[in-house]
């Protein structure tokens, strides 16, 4: 992939399967080595996981703040501000603080952590899982430009990640990451679809998943309006078009702005409880 191996030490506060997935992905990748990551978590089971790909797995937060840069928050979100204030005394200027908690807000990061501290908010979506996130990010208290290359270098080995301000990440929230669902909607429907049209289940679900993976690259890599692509697929009086006409006729276009919308105001709310 050509990425650039980063020079730092990554910690992991909380080793569940959003820190899996980053750690892997970090490892496969080649930005980051194992040997320059540590995690803790108060769970053995889950050391043990980040001890099986190499990564050195301790029982305190101190520990990990005291060996790593970049400090990844990935515990569940009613636990960061905790976590934050239990290791705020012993962070000092070379740490970069990362939280994906959902909901929990720069400002409230900043209160938890210290004024003078690093911090960098991604919201990150389930395919980080598989490599393929799309997350978003934005900077708070001290972070500058150089966090934002590290972040953005690290988050590029496991899919895509932009910059926004923090009054887009509803939005972010919203489309991207709920997007998933919607997609898994779209794709178990096409299944449906094929089966109903007389294929057996595995190979229609196989079809229906490849057809969006493909569709999506096709979208990412040509850098086409999907408008476009979707114009040189409908021959006329052809076979797509009535399938389209369908679609259009079902609001379907509408039911996912609206989604977008809904989950949008909904991360909304939920970020002001
Ligand atoms: N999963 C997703 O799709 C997704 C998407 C976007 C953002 N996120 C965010 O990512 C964060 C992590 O999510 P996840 O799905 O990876 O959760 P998870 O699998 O539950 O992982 C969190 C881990 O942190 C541990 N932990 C709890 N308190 C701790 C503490 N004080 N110090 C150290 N470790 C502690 C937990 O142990 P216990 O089990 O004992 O509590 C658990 O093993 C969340 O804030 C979530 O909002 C997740």
């Amino acid at each position: 992939m050509g990425l650039t191996k980063l020079q730092k030490r990554i910690g992991f506060i909380g080793a569940g399967q959003m820190a899996e997935a980053l750690a892997r992905g970090f490892i496969s990748k080649g930005v980051v080595e194992a040997s320059s990551m540590i995690a803790t978590d108060p769970v053995a089971a889950r050391r043990e996981v980040f001890e099986s790909f190499d990564v050195k797995a301790v029982s305190t937060n101190l520990e990990v703040v005291k060996e790593s840069d970049i400090v990844f928050v990935a515990v569940k979100p009613q636990y960061v501000g905790p976590v934050l204030k239990e290791v705020r005394g012993h962070l000092t200027d070379k740490h970069t603080i990362v939280s994906i908690a959902a909901g929990k807000t720069l400002s409230s990061l900043k209160e938890a952590a210290g004024d003078d501290v690093r911090i960098v908010r991604v919201m990150p979506n389930t395919p980080c899982l598989v490599g393929e996130t799309a997350s978003a990010m934005c900077l708070g208290g001290q972070a500058n430009d150089e966090d934002a290359e590290t972040v953005r270098t690290l988050f590029s080995a496991v899919g895509r990640i932009v910059q926004v301000d923090e009054k887009m990440l509803s939005a972010v929230t919203g489309l991207s990451g709920s997007g998933p669902a919607y997609a898994f909607l779209v794709i178990e429907a096409l299944a449906d679809g094929g089966v109903k049209a007389g294929l057996p289940r595995d190979i229609s679900m196989a079809l229906a998943a490849q057809t969006v993976l493909g569709s999506a690259k096709m979208v990412l890599e040509t850098g086409k309006h999907p408008g476009l692509l979707k114009d040189m697929v409908t021959s006329p009086g052809g076979t797509t078009i009535a399938g389209y006409h369908e679609l259009e006729k079902g609001g379907v276009r509408a039911s996912l702005i609206n989604a977008v919308v809904a989950a949008t105001n909904r991360a909304d709310e939920i970020s002001k409880l």
